[in-house]
């Protein structure tokens, strides 16, 4: 893949730590750094290293000089309220997306991939981020880069917005240039927005924040993050594929994005005038809710209320180790999308049916966007060979390393 065009000049090629955004003044993200971190020790980093230093010598000659990472992450409840102004509990995942690179003297921008076969589709992230900073006026250097993904494409695990990220931190530091994490989640966002999908602020904040210690409580209303602990020792998170890639743009992704919309038009018509968000609308007035809509803004909406309620729920339960109170609002966020946002697919119901029978599962929903991608679920001690067994039982699917990993950074390359 290449991405050729003219740019202004360059400055010298700087991994430096990027500075708070000074525009952003919101409590928990306000002089968040995307920096440098400790290298990690994962086995795999030796081979994806060679696969890079491989694939940019033979693309350009040479080395590149930093490489920059951006995790994927599992949302483990709070779906499909990223857009609505509701708070969302997403784990970024050691499964990532780098790009390495280094800044040339010339008037180009060239961006290839380790990946066989995903041109043209994949092209167009890179595409947007650079169109997005160059709208923007954030400098880009001219530059040369690679780019490695251990994400799977289309599971529902943030792939796009890891490679929205990356590129955004490689094409930027590249350039010696500053921007504040937070600037640089909102510029991903729009990036992503010119390739079709209305999608929130979840998997861009959850690649520039995320912590490898526990999850973290994103308030997409008022853009505060909180740690969150993770389940206590006798149990951990399991990460499915269905093997049913799902392509947001090509969802009904938007259509709900849109039936909301139009579902809080009715609503304030209706006299509920307090609720700028849907998220603002309480469960104590889903009778009004009931009242004023048709069937579906009914269900759409109730699938809001109780979700936001549900991620709460959860941070509360997980704050005191109560697996069961965790399982309990999984399987209720799962059937709520499933019956009243209707984003699930009967594949999904399927594995989801058949995981949440094994004993030892406290619970299992879809996570992500929907339509196919992946299933989250909460597994005790001694489930590992019984959840093996269920997902090969089930076509396509695979299970997927839920290890969590830090926040996206940018570090000088390591031959
Ligand atoms: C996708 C979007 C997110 C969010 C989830 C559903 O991942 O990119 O913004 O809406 O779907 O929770």
């Amino acid at each position: 893949m290449r991405m050729t065009r003219a740019d202004r000049g360059i400055s010298a090629a700087a991994a430096q730590r990027l500075k708070p955004d000074r525009r952003f003044r919101r409590p928990g993200i306000r002089g968040k750094m995307c920096g440098m971190s400790a290298a990690r020790s994962d086995p795999a980093d030796g081979a994806r290293r060679r696969r890079l230093a491989t694939a940019f010598e033979a693309a350009f000659g040479g080395r590149p000089t930093h490489v920059a990472r951006a995790p994927g992450r599992v949302n483990l409840i709070g779906e499909h309220v990223d857009y609505h102004g509701g708070p969302v509990l997403p784990q970024s995942l050691a499964l990532d997306t780098r790009v390495a690179f280094r800044a040339v003297p010339a008037d180009r921008v060239d961006l290839r991939t380790t990946a066989v076969g995903v041109e043209p589709a994949w092209q167009r992230y890179p595409d947007a981020m650079l169109a997005v900073l160059r709208e923007r006026g954030v400098p880009v250097a001219g530059f040369e880069g690679v780019v490695d993904s251990a994400l799977p494409i289309g599971a529902g695990l943030s792939s796009s917005a890891a490679l929205l990220v990356a590129v955004g931190l490689a094409l930027t530091s590249a350039a010696g240039e500053a921007v504040g994490a937070a600037r640089l989640a909102e510029l991903a966002r729009d990036a992503e927005h010119r390739t079709g999908v209305a999608s929130g602020a979840m998997d861009f904040v959850a690649a520039l924040f995320g912590r490898v210690d526990g999850p973290i409580r994103i308030d997409c209303a008022d853009g505060a993050i909180a740690p969150v602990p993770g389940p206590p020792p006798s149990h951990r998170w399991a990460v499915v594929s269905s093997g049913m890639r799902h392509e947001l743009a090509a969802s009904a992704y938007n259509a709900r994005v849109a039936e909301c919309r139009a579902a809080l038009a009715t609503l304030r018509d209706a006299g509920v005038t307090d609720a700028d968000r849907l998220a603002d609308v309480g469960a104590d007035r889903l009778p009004t809710v009931a009242r004023v809509l048709d069937d579906l803004g009914t269900r759409r909406v109730r699938h809001v209320v109780t979700e936001c309620a549900r991620v709460d729920t959860v941070v509360a339960a997980l704050e005191r180790g109560d697996v069961g109170a965790v399982g309990a609002a999984l399987r209720a966020s799962h059937r709520s999308l499933r019956d009243d946002y209707a984003v699930s697919v009967p594949a999904v119901d399927a594995l989801v049916d058949a995981i949440g029978v094994i004993p030892g599962v406290a619970g299992v929903r879809m996570t992500g966007g929907g339509f196919g991608g992946s299933l989250v679920a909460l597994v005790g001690a001694g489930t590992d060979d019984a959840l093996a067994a269920c997902v090969a039982r089930h076509p396509g699917a695979t299970l997927i390393d839920p290890a969590p990993g830090p926040a996206a950074s940018v570090t000088p390359w390591v031959a």
